[in-house]
Protein backbone atom coordinates (compact mmCIF):
# COMPACT_ATOMS: atom_id res chain seq x y z
CA UNK A 1 0.00 0.00 0.00
CA UNK A 2 1.19 3.45 -0.39
CA UNK A 3 2.27 5.71 2.46
CA UNK A 4 1.09 8.74 3.22
CA UNK A 5 3.10 11.86 3.73
CA UNK A 6 2.82 14.83 5.76
CA UNK A 7 1.04 17.79 3.56
CA UNK A 8 2.97 19.74 1.65
CA UNK A 9 5.36 22.14 3.30
CA UNK A 10 4.54 20.85 7.01
CA UNK A 11 8.02 19.61 9.16
CA UNK A 12 8.24 16.78 11.01
CA UNK A 13 10.24 17.15 13.78
CA UNK A 14 11.80 13.85 14.85
CA UNK A 15 14.38 12.38 17.17
CA UNK A 16 17.15 13.16 17.54
CA UNK A 17 16.51 16.65 15.88
CA UNK A 18 13.17 16.69 18.05
CA UNK A 19 15.45 17.32 21.24
CA UNK A 20 16.52 20.69 19.73
CA UNK A 21 13.73 21.79 18.47
CA UNK A 22 12.24 21.41 22.15
CA UNK A 23 15.39 23.00 23.32
CA UNK A 24 15.18 25.76 21.18
CA UNK A 25 11.20 26.16 22.31
CA UNK A 26 11.71 26.02 25.93
CA UNK A 27 14.77 28.68 26.01
CA UNK A 28 12.74 31.19 24.08
CA UNK A 29 9.92 30.86 25.95
CA UNK A 30 11.63 30.58 29.39
CA UNK A 31 13.31 34.27 28.44
CA UNK A 32 9.73 35.38 28.98
CA UNK A 33 8.39 33.31 32.03
CA UNK A 34 11.95 34.82 33.57
CA UNK A 35 10.93 38.56 32.96
CA UNK A 36 6.91 38.31 34.40
CA UNK A 37 5.00 37.63 31.55
CA UNK A 38 2.36 35.19 32.25
CA UNK A 39 1.42 31.95 30.03
CA UNK A 40 -2.07 32.53 27.64
CA UNK A 41 -3.14 29.68 26.34
CA UNK A 42 -4.94 30.28 22.90
CA UNK A 43 -7.11 28.43 20.40
CA UNK A 44 -5.50 27.47 17.11
CA UNK A 45 -8.75 28.32 15.15
CA UNK A 46 -10.90 31.63 15.41
CA UNK A 47 -13.16 33.84 13.23
CA UNK A 48 -11.99 34.95 10.13
CA UNK A 49 -13.27 38.67 11.00
CA UNK A 50 -10.44 38.39 13.79
CA UNK A 51 -7.71 38.40 11.07
CA UNK A 52 -9.61 40.31 8.58
CA UNK A 53 -10.07 43.57 11.13
CA UNK A 54 -6.79 42.80 12.93
CA UNK A 55 -4.33 41.82 10.06
CA UNK A 56 -5.37 44.10 7.57
CA UNK A 57 -7.11 43.11 4.56
CA UNK A 58 -4.54 44.64 2.48
CA UNK A 59 -2.21 42.23 3.83
CA UNK A 60 -0.51 38.56 1.86
CA UNK A 61 -1.46 37.06 4.82
CA UNK A 62 -5.22 37.68 4.90
CA UNK A 63 -5.44 37.86 0.95
CA UNK A 64 -3.61 34.58 0.15
CA UNK A 65 -2.65 32.75 2.79
CA UNK A 66 -5.36 32.20 5.12
CA UNK A 67 -6.30 28.83 5.58
CA UNK A 68 -10.09 29.41 5.69
CA UNK A 69 -13.34 27.20 5.67
CA UNK A 70 -16.70 26.98 6.60
CA UNK A 71 -17.40 24.69 9.87
CA UNK A 72 -20.72 22.87 10.11
CA UNK A 73 -22.88 25.82 11.55
CA UNK A 74 -21.73 27.82 8.42
CA UNK A 75 -19.69 30.23 9.73
CA UNK A 76 -15.96 31.16 8.31
CA UNK A 77 -12.83 29.49 10.48
CA UNK A 78 -9.43 30.16 9.78
CA UNK A 79 -6.32 28.53 11.59
CA UNK A 80 -4.24 31.15 12.96
CA UNK A 81 -1.88 32.73 10.74
CA UNK A 82 -0.12 34.44 13.69
CA UNK A 83 -0.76 35.02 17.48
CA UNK A 84 -1.34 39.08 18.10
CA UNK A 85 -4.92 39.11 16.98
CA UNK A 86 -5.75 36.42 19.08
CA UNK A 87 -4.35 37.71 22.39
CA UNK A 88 -6.23 40.74 21.92
CA UNK A 89 -9.59 39.03 21.14
CA UNK A 90 -8.87 37.15 24.66
CA UNK A 91 -7.86 40.17 26.20
CA UNK A 92 -10.82 41.68 25.51
CA UNK A 93 -13.10 38.63 25.67
CA UNK A 94 -11.53 38.41 29.44
CA UNK A 95 -11.43 41.51 30.37
CA UNK A 96 -7.89 41.75 30.97
CA UNK A 97 -7.41 45.13 29.74
CA UNK A 98 -9.97 46.12 32.39
CA UNK A 99 -7.29 45.20 35.16
CA UNK A 100 -4.08 46.13 36.13
CA UNK A 101 -2.05 47.24 33.31
CA UNK A 102 0.01 46.77 31.61
CA UNK A 103 -0.67 43.02 30.58
CA UNK A 104 2.03 41.41 29.87
CA UNK A 105 1.49 37.72 28.28
CA UNK A 106 3.26 34.55 26.25
CA UNK A 107 2.64 32.47 24.38
CA UNK A 108 3.66 29.39 22.07
CA UNK A 109 2.99 27.13 19.51
CA UNK A 110 1.34 26.70 16.05
CA UNK A 111 0.41 29.14 12.96
CA UNK A 112 -0.57 27.87 9.49
CA UNK A 113 0.18 30.32 6.76
CA UNK A 114 -0.35 28.96 3.14
CA UNK A 115 2.98 30.42 1.46
CA UNK A 116 4.68 28.80 -1.14
CA UNK A 117 7.16 26.33 0.89
CA UNK A 118 11.03 26.72 0.77
CA UNK A 119 14.22 26.58 2.94
CA UNK A 120 12.93 27.43 6.41
CA UNK A 121 9.43 28.72 4.93
CA UNK A 122 6.57 26.38 6.27
CA UNK A 123 2.92 26.38 6.28
CA UNK A 124 2.71 24.96 9.93
CA UNK A 125 5.64 27.67 11.50
CA UNK A 126 6.19 27.42 15.30
CA UNK A 127 6.45 31.04 17.25
CA UNK A 128 7.37 31.90 20.91
CA UNK A 129 5.43 35.15 21.29
CA UNK A 130 4.81 37.59 24.30
CA UNK A 131 2.53 40.78 24.26
CA UNK A 132 2.69 43.92 26.05
CA UNK A 133 -0.70 45.69 26.39
CA UNK A 134 -1.92 48.83 27.95
CA UNK A 135 1.43 50.96 28.44
CA UNK A 136 2.79 53.10 25.72
CA UNK A 137 6.11 53.85 27.66
CA UNK A 138 8.88 53.38 25.56
CA UNK A 139 10.96 50.94 28.09
CA UNK A 140 8.44 48.88 27.17
CA UNK A 141 9.38 49.00 23.41
CA UNK A 142 13.48 48.59 24.64
CA UNK A 143 12.61 45.63 27.22
CA UNK A 144 10.56 43.47 24.84
CA UNK A 145 12.99 43.67 22.25
CA UNK A 146 16.26 43.30 24.57
CA UNK A 147 14.12 40.18 25.74
CA UNK A 148 14.19 38.58 22.11
CA UNK A 149 17.62 39.81 21.84
CA UNK A 150 18.24 38.09 25.13
CA UNK A 151 16.66 34.57 23.91
CA UNK A 152 18.54 34.27 21.03
CA UNK A 153 22.34 34.71 22.93
CA UNK A 154 21.04 32.30 25.13
CA UNK A 155 20.96 29.99 22.89
CA UNK A 156 24.84 31.22 22.02
CA UNK A 157 24.06 33.03 18.98
CA UNK A 158 25.86 35.48 17.52
CA UNK A 159 26.00 35.87 14.04
CA UNK A 160 22.26 37.28 13.94
CA UNK A 161 21.09 41.30 14.02
CA UNK A 162 18.51 43.82 14.34
CA UNK A 163 16.34 45.72 12.05
CA UNK A 164 14.65 48.66 13.89
CA UNK A 165 12.53 51.58 12.80
CA UNK A 166 9.50 53.81 13.72
CA UNK A 167 6.39 53.65 11.51
CA UNK A 168 5.00 56.28 12.91
CA UNK A 169 1.44 56.98 14.36
CA UNK A 170 -2.13 57.45 13.28
CA UNK A 171 -1.79 60.84 13.15
CA UNK A 172 1.07 61.32 11.00
CA UNK A 173 1.28 58.23 9.10
CA UNK A 174 -1.77 59.43 6.51
CA UNK A 175 0.24 62.48 5.52
CA UNK A 176 3.95 60.18 5.29
CA UNK A 177 1.09 57.78 3.30
CA UNK A 178 -0.41 60.74 0.58
CA UNK A 179 3.94 62.08 0.20
CA UNK A 180 4.89 58.37 -0.85
CA UNK A 181 2.01 57.38 -3.00
CA UNK A 182 2.69 60.95 -4.63
CA UNK A 183 6.06 60.56 -5.40
CA UNK A 184 4.87 56.97 -6.52
CA UNK A 185 3.05 58.07 -8.58
CA UNK A 186 5.69 59.74 -10.59
CA UNK A 187 7.89 56.40 -10.36
CA UNK A 188 7.53 53.81 -13.85
CA UNK A 189 5.62 51.04 -12.27
CA UNK A 190 3.58 47.84 -13.94
CA UNK A 191 -0.23 47.85 -12.87
CA UNK A 192 0.29 45.60 -10.32
CA UNK A 193 2.57 47.58 -8.41
CA UNK A 194 0.47 50.71 -9.06
CA UNK A 195 -2.21 48.94 -7.26
CA UNK A 196 -0.23 48.10 -4.36
CA UNK A 197 0.56 51.96 -3.96
CA UNK A 198 -2.88 52.83 -3.81
CA UNK A 199 -3.70 49.73 -1.21
CA UNK A 200 -0.23 49.73 1.29
CA UNK A 201 1.78 51.95 -0.52
CA UNK A 202 4.34 51.21 2.42
CA UNK A 203 4.56 47.87 0.86
CA UNK A 204 6.39 48.98 -2.35
CA UNK A 205 9.04 50.25 -0.59
CA UNK A 206 10.38 46.93 0.18
CA UNK A 207 10.43 45.57 -3.93
CA UNK A 208 13.56 44.38 -4.59
CA UNK A 209 13.69 44.37 -7.87
CA UNK A 210 15.83 45.86 -9.79
CA UNK A 211 13.74 48.26 -12.23
CA UNK A 212 11.79 49.18 -9.12
CA UNK A 213 14.17 49.48 -6.63
CA UNK A 214 16.50 51.83 -8.81
CA UNK A 215 13.41 54.51 -8.87
CA UNK A 216 12.95 54.51 -4.93
CA UNK A 217 16.51 55.77 -4.24
CA UNK A 218 14.92 59.43 -3.67
CA UNK A 219 11.28 57.86 -1.87
CA UNK A 220 10.23 59.88 1.01
CA UNK A 221 10.71 57.82 4.40
CA UNK A 222 8.66 57.57 7.07
CA UNK A 223 11.48 58.17 9.76
CA UNK A 224 11.65 61.87 8.10
CA UNK A 225 7.87 62.28 8.41
CA UNK A 226 7.73 61.66 12.04
CA UNK A 227 5.53 63.67 14.38
CA UNK A 228 6.86 65.66 17.69
CA UNK A 229 5.42 62.46 19.64
CA UNK A 230 6.45 59.91 17.39
CA UNK A 231 10.09 61.12 17.80
CA UNK A 232 10.48 61.42 21.18
CA UNK A 233 9.21 58.09 21.60
CA UNK A 234 11.29 56.64 19.15
CA UNK A 235 14.50 58.52 20.45
CA UNK A 236 13.51 57.40 24.10
CA UNK A 237 13.18 53.66 22.40
CA UNK A 238 16.70 53.95 21.47
CA UNK A 239 18.19 55.54 24.67
CA UNK A 240 16.91 52.33 26.36
CA UNK A 241 18.21 50.11 24.34
CA UNK A 242 21.32 51.29 24.60
CA UNK A 243 21.34 51.10 28.22
CA UNK A 244 19.85 47.74 28.15
CA UNK A 245 23.33 46.97 25.73
CA UNK A 246 21.51 46.06 22.56
CA UNK A 247 22.77 46.71 19.33
CA UNK A 248 20.84 47.42 16.08
CA UNK A 249 20.64 48.63 12.70
CA UNK A 250 18.24 51.53 11.99
CA UNK A 251 15.84 50.17 8.68
CA UNK A 252 14.07 53.03 7.67
CA UNK A 253 12.64 50.88 4.90
CA UNK A 254 11.53 48.04 6.60
CA UNK A 255 8.02 46.58 5.70
CA UNK A 256 6.28 44.18 7.57
CA UNK A 257 3.66 41.97 6.69
CA UNK A 258 1.01 42.84 8.62
CA UNK A 259 -0.71 45.91 9.26
CA UNK A 260 -1.16 46.39 12.35
CA UNK A 261 2.20 48.55 13.37
CA UNK A 262 2.97 52.00 14.40
CA UNK A 263 5.66 53.43 15.59
CA UNK A 264 8.77 50.80 17.08
CA UNK A 265 9.08 48.01 14.47
CA UNK A 266 11.57 45.23 14.83
CA UNK A 267 12.93 42.34 12.81
CA UNK A 268 15.77 40.02 13.97
CA UNK A 269 17.51 38.78 10.86
CA UNK A 270 19.98 35.60 10.67
CA UNK A 271 22.38 35.60 7.13
CA UNK A 272 22.84 32.10 7.73
CA UNK A 273 19.28 31.28 6.45
CA UNK A 274 19.27 32.41 2.74
CA UNK A 275 15.95 33.56 1.30
CA UNK A 276 13.99 33.56 4.62
CA UNK A 277 16.23 35.21 7.10
CA UNK A 278 13.79 36.32 9.38
CA UNK A 279 14.45 34.70 12.70
CA UNK A 280 11.62 36.83 14.69
CA UNK A 281 10.08 39.90 14.59
CA UNK A 282 7.10 42.66 15.91
CA UNK A 283 6.27 46.29 17.27
CA UNK A 284 4.04 48.05 18.55
CA UNK A 285 0.25 48.24 17.77
CA UNK A 286 -1.55 51.36 19.08
CA UNK A 287 -4.82 50.89 16.80
CA UNK A 288 -5.30 47.51 17.19
CA UNK A 289 -7.19 46.45 20.35
CA UNK A 290 -9.78 49.41 19.62
CA UNK A 291 -9.78 47.87 16.18
CA UNK A 292 -11.39 44.58 17.31
CA UNK A 293 -13.87 46.35 19.56
CA UNK A 294 -11.63 46.80 22.92
CA UNK A 295 -10.22 49.94 24.68
CA UNK A 296 -7.75 52.14 23.36
CA UNK A 297 -4.81 50.45 24.47
CA UNK A 298 -1.92 50.49 22.83
CA UNK A 299 0.45 47.14 22.99
CA UNK A 300 4.19 46.14 21.83
CA UNK A 301 5.15 42.38 20.92
CA UNK A 302 7.32 39.77 19.09
CA UNK A 303 7.17 36.27 17.65
CA UNK A 304 10.20 34.33 17.67
CA UNK A 305 10.21 31.81 14.89
CA UNK A 306 11.14 28.84 16.15
CA UNK A 307 11.91 26.70 13.37
CA UNK A 308 14.17 29.27 11.84
CA UNK A 309 15.86 29.52 15.05
CA UNK A 310 16.57 26.31 15.32
CA UNK A 311 18.36 26.71 11.29
CA UNK A 312 19.59 29.17 12.48
CA UNK A 313 21.64 27.28 15.70
CA UNK A 314 22.30 24.58 13.09
CA UNK A 315 23.32 27.29 10.77
CA UNK A 316 25.91 28.48 13.52
CA UNK A 317 27.06 24.98 14.41
CA UNK A 318 25.11 25.20 18.02
CA UNK A 319 24.04 21.95 17.60
CA UNK A 320 22.69 19.50 19.36
CA UNK A 321 21.99 21.90 22.21
CA UNK A 322 20.41 18.41 24.11
CA UNK A 323 22.65 15.67 24.43
CA UNK A 324 20.33 13.65 26.06
CA UNK A 325 16.73 13.08 27.68
CA UNK A 326 17.81 10.45 29.88
CA UNK A 327 19.86 10.71 32.72
CA UNK A 328 20.44 6.76 33.23
CA UNK A 329 19.37 4.03 31.72
CA UNK A 330 19.06 0.69 33.18
CA UNK A 331 20.33 -2.85 31.93
CA UNK A 332 18.78 -5.90 33.74
CA UNK A 333 21.28 -8.86 32.53
CA UNK A 334 19.43 -12.06 33.04
CA UNK A 335 15.52 -12.76 33.31
CA UNK A 336 15.76 -12.41 37.41
CA UNK A 337 17.15 -9.48 37.46
CA UNK A 338 14.16 -7.74 35.37
CA UNK A 339 11.79 -7.32 38.36
CA UNK A 340 14.56 -5.46 40.73
CA UNK A 341 15.86 -2.85 37.71
CA UNK A 342 11.87 -2.18 36.95
CA UNK A 343 11.43 -1.19 40.31
CA UNK A 344 14.92 0.83 40.44
CA UNK A 345 13.74 2.10 37.39
CA UNK A 346 10.38 3.52 39.01
CA UNK A 347 12.09 4.25 41.98
CA UNK A 348 14.45 7.02 40.17
CA UNK A 349 11.66 8.54 38.07
CA UNK A 350 9.79 9.17 41.10
CA UNK A 351 12.86 11.36 42.34
CA UNK A 352 13.33 13.25 39.03
CA UNK A 353 15.72 11.25 37.70
CA UNK A 354 15.33 10.35 33.57
CA UNK A 355 15.65 6.97 33.42
CA UNK A 356 14.64 4.02 31.22
CA UNK A 357 15.12 0.31 31.52
CA UNK A 358 16.41 -1.94 28.52
CA UNK A 359 13.61 -4.40 27.24
CA UNK A 360 13.62 -7.11 25.41
CA UNK A 361 15.81 -9.50 27.35
CA UNK A 362 18.72 -8.17 25.11
CA UNK A 363 22.26 -9.88 25.79
CA UNK A 364 24.83 -7.21 27.43
CA UNK A 365 26.04 -6.17 24.10
CA UNK A 366 23.16 -5.42 22.70
CA UNK A 367 22.06 -3.82 25.93
CA UNK A 368 25.21 -1.59 25.84
CA UNK A 369 24.70 -0.54 22.02
CA UNK A 370 20.95 0.51 23.22
CA UNK A 371 22.66 2.42 26.16
CA UNK A 372 24.74 4.09 24.11
CA UNK A 373 22.63 5.02 21.68
CA UNK A 374 20.45 7.24 24.34
CA UNK A 375 23.27 9.18 25.39
CA UNK A 376 22.56 8.37 29.06
CA UNK A 377 25.57 10.01 31.03
CA UNK A 378 25.47 6.56 33.77
CA UNK A 379 24.63 3.18 32.73
CA UNK A 380 23.06 0.55 35.70
CA UNK A 381 23.82 -2.65 34.82
CA UNK A 382 22.61 -5.29 37.24
CA UNK A 383 23.22 -9.38 36.60
CA UNK A 384 22.93 -12.20 38.54
CA UNK A 385 26.43 -11.02 40.62
CA UNK A 386 24.73 -7.97 41.56
CA UNK A 387 21.63 -10.12 42.69
CA UNK A 388 24.05 -12.02 45.16
CA UNK A 389 25.15 -9.26 47.04
CA UNK A 390 23.06 -6.38 46.96
CA UNK A 391 24.68 -4.32 44.33
CA UNK A 392 24.82 -2.57 41.21
CA UNK A 393 27.40 -2.02 39.05
CA UNK A 394 26.87 2.33 37.74
CA UNK A 395 29.18 3.15 34.35
CA UNK A 396 30.38 6.65 33.57
CA UNK A 397 29.75 6.22 30.19
CA UNK A 398 32.28 9.50 29.24
CA UNK A 399 35.11 8.08 31.52
CA UNK A 400 34.20 4.38 31.11
CA UNK A 401 34.67 4.34 34.66
CA UNK A 402 32.72 1.90 36.50
CA UNK A 403 31.48 1.56 40.41
CA UNK A 404 30.18 -1.11 42.14
CA UNK A 405 27.38 0.38 44.86
CA UNK A 406 24.84 -0.73 46.73
CA UNK A 407 21.63 -1.07 45.58
CA UNK A 408 20.12 0.42 48.87
CA UNK A 409 18.00 2.36 46.64
CA UNK A 410 18.09 6.13 49.23
CA UNK A 411 22.10 5.37 49.38
CA UNK A 412 22.21 4.74 45.44
CA UNK A 413 20.06 7.36 44.00
CA UNK A 414 22.38 9.87 46.49
CA UNK A 415 25.80 9.06 44.85
CA UNK A 416 23.46 9.33 41.43
CA UNK A 417 22.87 12.58 41.96
CA UNK A 418 25.93 13.88 42.88
CA UNK A 419 27.63 11.60 39.95
CA UNK A 420 25.04 13.51 37.56
CA UNK A 421 25.87 16.84 39.63
CA UNK A 422 29.76 16.16 38.72
CA UNK A 423 28.43 15.28 35.29
CA UNK A 424 26.63 18.71 34.73
CA UNK A 425 29.06 20.49 35.90
CA UNK A 426 31.98 19.12 33.69
CA UNK A 427 29.40 20.36 30.49
CA UNK A 428 29.12 23.60 31.94
CA UNK A 429 32.77 23.97 32.14
CA UNK A 430 33.26 22.50 29.04
CA UNK A 431 31.02 24.96 27.51
CA UNK A 432 32.32 27.66 28.81
CA UNK A 433 36.37 27.21 28.67
CA UNK A 434 36.02 25.66 24.73
CA UNK A 435 33.19 28.56 23.38
CA UNK A 436 31.96 26.47 20.13
CA UNK A 437 33.37 27.99 16.94
CA UNK A 438 31.16 28.54 13.98
CA UNK A 439 31.25 27.92 10.24
CA UNK A 440 31.59 31.70 9.85
CA UNK A 441 34.29 32.31 12.51
CA UNK A 442 36.50 29.14 10.36
CA UNK A 443 35.05 31.11 6.84
P1 LIG B 1 5.80 37.70 11.72
O1 LIG B 1 6.99 38.52 11.38
O2 LIG B 1 4.80 37.49 10.67
O3 LIG B 1 5.16 38.36 13.00
O4 LIG B 1 6.29 36.29 12.23
C1 LIG B 1 7.22 36.18 13.27
C2 LIG B 1 8.27 35.13 12.92
O5 LIG B 1 7.64 33.88 12.63
C3 LIG B 1 9.09 35.44 11.69
O6 LIG B 1 10.15 36.33 11.98
C4 LIG B 1 9.60 34.06 11.31
O7 LIG B 1 10.74 33.72 12.08
C5 LIG B 1 8.45 33.17 11.72
N1 LIG B 1 7.68 32.82 10.52
C6 LIG B 1 6.74 33.56 9.91
N2 LIG B 1 6.25 32.90 8.82
C7 LIG B 1 6.94 31.74 8.74
C8 LIG B 1 6.89 30.62 7.85
N3 LIG B 1 6.04 30.55 6.82
N4 LIG B 1 7.73 29.57 8.09
C9 LIG B 1 8.59 29.60 9.15
N5 LIG B 1 8.66 30.62 10.02
C10 LIG B 1 7.84 31.67 9.82
C11 LIG B 1 4.04 37.92 13.63
O8 LIG B 1 3.51 36.86 13.42
C12 LIG B 1 3.54 38.86 14.70
N6 LIG B 1 2.34 38.30 15.31
C13 LIG B 1 4.62 39.12 15.72
C14 LIG B 1 4.18 40.11 16.74
C15 LIG B 1 3.79 39.86 17.99
N7 LIG B 1 4.09 41.42 16.55
C16 LIG B 1 3.65 42.00 17.65
N8 LIG B 1 3.43 41.04 18.53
Amino acid sequence: MAIINAPKGVPDYVPPRSRDFLFVQEQLSSTARLSGYEYIELPVFESTELFERGVGTSTDVVQKEMYTFTDRGDRSITLRPEGTAGVMRAVIENRLDKGPLPVKLWYRGPFFRAERPQHGRYRQLQQVGVEAIGSSDPIIDAEVIALADQAYRSLGLKHFHLDVTSLGCLQCRPAYRLKLQQFLATCDLDQETMERASLNPLRVLDDKRENVASQLIDAPLMIDSLCTECQEHYDQVREFLRLFGVQWNEAPRMVRGLDYYTRTTFEFVHPGLGAQSGIGGGGRYDGLMAELGGSELSGIGFGLGVDRTLLACEAEDLTPLSESILDVFIVPVGVESRVPCVSLLFALRAVGIAADVCVDNRSIKSAMKAANNTNAPLVIILGPDELSTGSVVVKNMASGEQQSLTNDQAALIAVLKENLRTHQAEIKKLETEKPKTTKEDQS
